[in-house]
């Protein structure tokens, strides 16, 4: 066992942790370097389930889960075993059948009926890549609608569908997208009334859809995360996705919901769109906890829109690599025996009882809010503007010993994605934590 965390022995960043950042700064672009936490984050030396130990003795708890990879937590034994056996027996193998890619494939094929079939890729953004294409190839339409604060991924094509415009700067035109506001009462500009955003928001894009003069009949499919998560975990309020499955079909217009981030139990189904009863979408975009921190992703799709590619054009070199499906199969078995859907309700419903009472009463906290283990605390001043003061309270956070993402449309909001194995107690010490990290951070915004 690693021990118990928060521990900050040595004050963070350690004189190792420094060097290591100072390395890694001075090779890696920094383009590339993903210090979303803080501009120093902890140095990874080891990690178990919710805790991260750095190599300066100091211990951190984990309340990002690989941004939401680590549905299972850190090197979860299971996994391990199951990887490890896989390295032995053949870790690569494109264009061959294998065992476990052919046992996972089946596995996926039989999780939403309706979508029978399954394509896989590496990573979250490659899926998106695929998602897209066959709907072009499916629809023969080049349009897309996307919300603003969505995140698909940052590949050419993800990457148009971005509700982050600065991500897309300087990159020119990447594709026919239409933003529209994610239907979140809070700040919709439809009202504050979950139904009267949700039916708002449905209006506007069935009367644009059917209006040739808009340009949307050009529109193949409607690309949405049932919770937003790098928008700062804003579940959909109920009926809207049930209310775009229905516009879809009036439009023969591809549903397809991104479940990169919100799949495998976090919100306390198998998938976040299952909030909806009865909703099946055309495409399921898979990626992250599928292989519990194995790089892996995978579509799920109806037969129509699969067929609509010809063999072999939408694959690439890892796609199916046999160590990650090992993992994805390992992985399906833990969450099908513990009952993580159940297990993930019950840590949110205490997490989010831990929140409401530090934070409900905070002049500065806008709204807390959450679905299962996607929670976030959103800031403003006095006003009700946007205070983005999400950052500094993460850095503030890892100091202490503890990992929170800092996001949200206006960088202020803080969020927690913790691991589905951490326990009450862990997830009651991250909310005091961050509330007195908060308190240092707001202390110098009165
Ligand atoms: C909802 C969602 N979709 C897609 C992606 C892209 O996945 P990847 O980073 O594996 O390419 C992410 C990544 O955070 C995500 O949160």
């Amino acid at each position: 066992m690693i021990g118990s965390a928060p521990h900050i022995s040595t004050p963070h960043p350690g004189p190792v942790t420094r060097e290591l950042i100072d390395r890694v700064r001075a090779a890696e672009a920094h383009a590339g370097l993903t210090f979303g936490l803080s501009d120093v984050p902890p140095v990874l030396v080891r990690a178990e389930g919710a805790v991260i130990e750095d190599p300066d003795g100091n211990r951190f708890l984990d309340m990002v889960a690989g941004f939401g990879s680590l549905n299972l937590g850190h090197s979860h034994p299971e996994v391990v075993e199951a990887t490890a056996r896989q390295l032995g027996l053949g870790q690569q193998a494109m264009s061959m059948a294998s065992i476990v890619r052919t046992d996972l494939v089946e596995r996926l094929a039989a999780l939403v009926p309706g979508l029978p079939k399954v394509m896989l890729g590496a990573s979250g953004s490659e899926a998106t890549e695929t998602a897209l294409k066959l709907v072009r190839r499916a629809t023969g339409k080049h349009g897309v609608i996307a919300f603003a604060g969505g995140f698909h991924g940052r590949t050419m094509g993800a990457l148009a569908l971005m509700g982050r415009a600065s991500q897309r700067e300087g990159l020119g035109s990447l594709g026919h997208v239409i933003h529209l506001p994610y239907p979140h009462p809070l700040h919709s500009p439809f009202g504050t009334d979950p139904k009267t955003v949700v039916e708002t928001t449905l209006d506007l894009i069935d009367s644009q859809l059917r209006d040739p003069a808009g340009g949307w009949d050009q529109v193949g499919a409607v690309v949405v995360e049932p919770v937003q998560g790098n928008g700062g975990m804003i579940p959909a309020p109920d009926g809207f996705v049930s209310g775009l499955r229905e516009v879809c079909n009036r439009h023969d217009v591809v549903l397809v919901v991104d479940e990169v981030m919100s799949g495998f139990h976090r919100t306390g189904h198998r998938f976040a769109f299952e909030h909806d009863a009865g909703v099946t979408p055309d495409i399921v975009i898979m990626g992250k906890s599928l292989s519990a921190g194995l790089p892996l992703s995978g579509i799920l799709v109806s037969s129509d829109v699969a067929n609509a590619s010809h063999a072999g054009t939408e694959t690439s070199t890892y796609a199916g690599n046999l160590v990650s499906c090992a993992a994805a199969l390992a992985a399906d078995a833990v969450y099908e025996r513990e009952r993580m859907s159940a297990v993930a309700h019950a840590r949110a419903t205490h997490l989010m009882a831990e929140l409401h009472r530090a934070f409900d009463s905070h002049p500065m906290v806008g709204e807390v809010r959450g679905r299962g283990l996607m929670v976030a605390v959103e800031f403003t001043d006095g006003d009700g503007s946007a205070l983005a003061v999400g950052r500094e309270i993460s850095h503030g956070c890892v100091e202490r010993g503890l990992l929170v993402y800092p996001g949200g449309h206006h960088g202020n909001v803080v969020a927690m994605l913790p691991p589905l194995v951490a326990t009450d107690d862990q997830l009651s010490t991250a909310v005091e934590v961050l509330a007195t990290a908060t308190r240092a951070a707001l202390s110098t915004k009165n």
